[in-house]
C-alpha cells in the first residue's frame, strides 16, 4: 500500500536544497539516443520516475541503460533496437506521454512503431492529434486499433508544418523525426522553451543540421547517420520555481542549488511583484520571503517566453497568502484549476470562471472550461486530508500543507516522485516537520 505523507505545517522552509535536470527535457534526449549509431551519455539526470518509465520503455525497445543515481549518469546504448510488443509499452508507459514521441525514431530505425494510444489526463484532454499529423506529413501511414496506434513509413521525407499552436511535444516530434528525414523540414509556430533548445543541442552533437529564426520557424536539414552524444541536462526551472513558491507560501528562505537565472527571467520577475526576494548567485538563486505583506497580481500562462503553466499551481498558493484579489488566467491547459477545490477546503478564497480574465486569445474562452481564477487574500491556511491529483497541483498541495496551521494527511504522493526528485528527504533538509508512514 502507498505510503501516506503528514505534515506539520506552520514553520518556514529553510535551508539549500539542489536540482538537477529537467523532467521535461531528460526523457526527450533519452528518447533522442535512440537515433545514434553508438551510445550516448546524459549527465545531470535526476533520480525521478519519468526517468524509470523511459529507461523501462528504451529497455523494452532492445536499448541498454545504465543509470548511477548518485553521479547523475546515464548511459544508453541503442545498437539493437527492436520493436517492443505494444500491451508490454501500455502497461510501462502507465501516464507517460513519452511513448508518442518514440515513432520518428523508430520509424528511421525500424519503418514501424507501434504506440497505445494516449488517453487526457486531469489537466486536460492532452490530444495527440498535432503529433498524428506531423507524422503523416513526413509520409508515415498512421493506422488507428483498438490496441493502440500502428504506424509504417518506408522513407520519411521533409515537410513545411504549420503548427495551430506552439506546442512542445508537436515541436519535439517534429525535430526528433526531421532530423534523419530526406530533405528540409520547415516548422512554423515551434515552441521554443529553454527544454526544446537543449533537445537541439543534443541533436547538434548526433551531427543534426537545424536553425531557429526569431519568428517561431525552426528548419531542419535532414542527414543520413547521427552518431551518440554526451551532454549534461538543463536544470529543472519547474522544481526551481515550485521551491521559490514554497518559500513564499511558508515565509521561508530556500537555496536552490543549479536554478539557473536565464530559463526563469519571467518567473522571477513574478516572484518580485509578488514580494519575493531573490538573490542570483554563481552556483544557484536563493529565493526568501523579505518580511512584510505579499502583493497581488494579475498574471496569465503562456508559452515561452510567457509565465509557464508548470509554474502556475505553486505560485497560486503563495498567493492566498498575498494581499488584495489576484487574477490568474490560464492559456495553456484548459483544466489546471482543479487543485483549487482542496485549497477552498484549507480556507483559501479562491472562485473559478469560465471567461477569459485577462488580455490574451484564448483557446478555452467560449468552451465552458474553468480556466480563470480570483484568488482574494490573505487567507490563513488550516491542515486536512488530501489526495494528490497531478503532478504540479499535487506538489501545491504540499506547499499548501506546509503552510496550513495544524497535521495534513497526504495520499498520492508517488504522483509527486514522477518530477520531483527525492522531495521527502529535500522537505527534512528544509526543516520541514514530515513523516512518512
Ligand atoms: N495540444 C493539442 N494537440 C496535440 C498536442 C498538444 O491540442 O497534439 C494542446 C494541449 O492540449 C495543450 C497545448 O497544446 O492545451 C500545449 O501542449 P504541449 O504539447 O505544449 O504540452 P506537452 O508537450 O504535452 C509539455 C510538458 C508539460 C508542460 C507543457 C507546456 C512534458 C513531458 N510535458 O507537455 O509538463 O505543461 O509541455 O509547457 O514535457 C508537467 O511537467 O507537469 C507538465 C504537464
Amino acid at each position: 500500500m502507498e505510503k501516506v505523507l503528514r505534515v506539520r505545517g506552520g514553520r518556514p522552509l529553510r535551508g539549500r536544497i539542489m536540482v538537477r535536470g529537467a523532467k521535461n527535457f531528460v526523457p526527450k534526449a533519452m528518447v533522442a539516443a535512440l537515433l545514434g549509431q553508438g551510445p550516448s551519455q546524459l549527465t545531470n539526470v535526476p533520480a525521478i520516475r519519468d526517468v524509470e518509465v523511459v529507461s523501462g520503455l528504451l529497455n523494452l525497445h532492445g536499448v541498454s541503460v545504465d543509470y548511477d543515481v548518485q553521479s547523475g549518469i546515464l548511459r544508453m546504448d541503442p545498437t539493437d533496437v527492436e520493436l517492443a510488443h505494444v500491451a508490454d509499452i501500455d502497461a510501462h508507459a502507465g501516464s507517460s506521454r513519452i511513448p508518442i514521441l518514440f515513432c520518428g525514431p523508430l520509424l528511421h530505425r525500424l519503418g514501424e512503431a507501434f504506440i497505445p494510444d494516449l488517453g487526457g489526463c486531469s489537466i486536460g484532454g492532452r490530444p495527440i492529434d498535432f503529433h498524428l499529423q506531423i507524422l503523416r506529413e513526413f509520409g508515415a501511414t498512421v493506422d488507428k486499433a483498438p490496441s493502440g496506434i500502428h504506424l509504417h513509413a518506408r522513407n520519411l521525407r521533409g515537410a513545411v508544418i504549420e503548427l495551430p499552436y506552439p506546442s512542445v511535444g508537436a515541436t519535439e516530434q517534429t525535430l526528433l523525426t526531421a532530423v534523419r528525414a530526406e530533405g528540409i523540414t520547415e516548422l512554423r509556430g515551434a515552441a521554443i522553451e529553454p527544454e526544446i533548445s537543449d533537445l537541439i543541442n543534443v541533436l547538434q552533437k548526433m551531427g543534426a543540421i537545424i536553425s531557429v529564426d526569431t519568428d517561431r520557424t525552426i528548419r531542419v536539414e535532414g542527414v543520413d547517420k547521427l552518431v551518440g552524444f554526451t551532454h549534461h541536462a538543463l536544470p529543472d526551472r519547474i522544481e526551481a520555481a515550485s521551491w521559490a513558491s514554497a518559500a513564499l507560501a511558508t515565509k521561508g528562505d530556500i537555496f536552490v542549488e543549479g536554478a539557473n537565472q536565464p530559463d526563469m527571467i519571467t518567473f522571477l520577475n513574478v516572484f518580485r511583484k509578488v514580494g519575493g526576494a531573490f538573490e542570483v548567485l554563481p552556483d544557484g538563486i536563493r529565493f526568501y520571503h523579505p518580511g512584510g505583506e505579499l502583493k497581488s497580481i494579475a498574471l496569465e500562462t503562456n508559452v515561452h517566453p510567457g509565465f509557464m503553466t508548470d509554474w502556475q499551481q505553486p505560485l497560486v498558493v503563495a498567493l492566498t497568502q498575498a494581499q488584495g484579489l489576484s487574477i490568474v488566467h490560464e492559456t495553456v491547459y484548459e483544466n489546471r484549476f482543479g487543485f483549487t477545490k482542496a485549497l477552498r477546503q484549507m480556507g483559501a478564497n479562491i472562485q473559478v470562471y469560465r471567461e477569459c480574465l485577462g488580455s490574451l486569445t484564448c483557446r478555452f474562452g467560449q468552451r465552458n472550461f474553468f480556466h480563470s481564477a480570483a484568488i482574494s487574500g490573505p487567507t490563513p491556511l488550516h491542515a486536512t486530508e488530501m489526495e494528490i491529483p497531478d503532478l504540479r497541483g499535487g506538489f501545491s498541495y504540499l506547499i499548501a500543507a506546509l503552510a496550513a496551521e495544524g497535521t495534513s494527511t497526504v495520499h498520492g504522493i508517488g504522483m509527486i516522485s514522477r518530477g520531483y526528485e527525492a522531495f521527502i528527504d529535500k522537505l527534512h533538509a528544509l526543516d520541514a516537520e514530515v513523516e512518512l508512514r
